[in-house]
């Protein structure tokens, strides 16, 4: 098992142990981390918990599981709301303890809810895909959707751990191991190594390291951590307009592509620049054309409402020094990134037809 630590100040540094087989090290992490916790409410999905054995996790100490349902449209307040009633009802207290095994949705909405329970209790994460584990999993943001966007509502609170047992990788859906790749196609471009390495366990403890250093430079996100949500801008927005269909990770992967060619436009980067980004994206299995449903005009809209945009369209792009916040784009840029975007898809499927 590896480990890789995120030092944040004021006694909150936690570690992300990354391993295959590792859910078995859960109670003597819970006795570290919580040595007070006499109760542990697991937060989980029945898709898993059916997939997972029974009980999905052994905490060691009184536990109960607390299902939350599958899928974008319950990550929401309510969601929330009834998860606090049921710690409640079971007569949680400060000093127990949230366990959310699951990918993003589950630990976001877990780890919202234990911000929020009592103000704010201990979570520790089991991250059960890849996207979890290299980005949602680690970092402190939690939250849920709002109608009018995704992580518009929520809180910065750091896990006490987070668990990736990339053993269970195996038994997840192929269309989830996709969604990771698309994240992991990110770090590509923000100069993070080893990503070719033979083994699962070193990808991700390469991408967690990155995570963790710039978490700890800029926990709540004044600058660089923006970096994180490279190809995320757009992605958003064609999660939201496309009602979800597309899952985040390909729409991180397509976001990427738009990225890129926003930046080309803009004089940030070259012609070899983009394709590398096409490259990347095509290695990892995954397509970056433009989903058919969503018009600009209401991408656009959904893009000006992102959390980044404080000043005008704001988007993350590459350039000269590497991957950085660029505010005030204008709508005439975006729309000639859209074109090469839909002419590039419109040769392509000229090619395969
Ligand atoms: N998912 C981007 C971040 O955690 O900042």
């Amino acid at each position: 098992m590896k480990h890789v630590e995120v030092s944040l100040g004021g006694g909150r540094s936690y570690l992300v142990h990354v391993g295959e087989n590792i859910l078995g090290t859960l109670p003597d992490i819970i006795n570290t981390c919580v040595p007070n916790a006499k109760r542990a409410a697991i937060v989980t999905q029945a898709t898993l918990a059916s997939v997972l054995a029974d009980p999905v996790v052994d905490t060691g100490i009184e536990q109960r599981t607390f299902l939350i349902g599958d899928g974008e449209q319950y990550k929401r307040v309510a969601t929330v709301e009834s998860l606090c009633q049921s710690f409640s009802e079971w007569g949680m207290t400060r000093n127990d303890v949230v366990v959310a095994v699951g990918g993003g949705i589950v630990t976001d909405v877990g780890g919202f809810a234990a911000a929020c329970f009592l103000r704010g209790i201990s979570v520790i994460y089991v991250s059960t895909t890849l996207l979890g584990m290299i980005d949602a999993a680690v970092g402190g943001k939690t939250g849920v959707n709002l109608e009018t966007g995704k992580n518009l509502f929520g809180a910065f609170w750091q896990p006490s751990a987070v668990l990736c047992d990339v053993g269970l990788l195996a038994t997840m859906p192929p269309r989830e191991l996709a969604c990771g790749l698309g994240e992991m196609a990110k770090y590509h471009f923000l100069g993070v190594r080893n990503l070719d390495a033979a083994s699962m366990v070193d990808r991700v403890v390469s991408c967690v390291a990155h995570k963790a250093a710039v978490v700890v430079a800029d926990e709540r996100e004044a600058g660089i951590r923006a970096t994180l949500n490279y190809g995320h801008t757009l992605a958003h927005a064609l999660e939201i307009a496309g009602e979800h269909e597309l899952r985040h990770g390909e729409a991180v992967a397509i976001g990427l592509i738009f990225a890129a060619e926003l930046a080309r436009i803009l004089g940030r980067i070259d012609d070899d620049r983009v394709a590398e980004h096409r490259q990347v994206v095509a290695a990892y299995g995954l397509s970056s054309d433009l989903p058919p449903r969503g018009n600009r005009d209401e991408l656009i809209a959904l893009m000006e409402r992102d959390k980044k945009a404080v000043d005008g369209l704001t988007f993350v792009l590459d350039g000269p020094n590497g991957v950085e916040v660029v505010t005030g784009v204008t709508p005439e840029a975006i729309n000639a990134a859209f074109d090469a975007m839909s002419s590039l898809a419109a040769a392509h499927r000229e090619v395969i037809t």
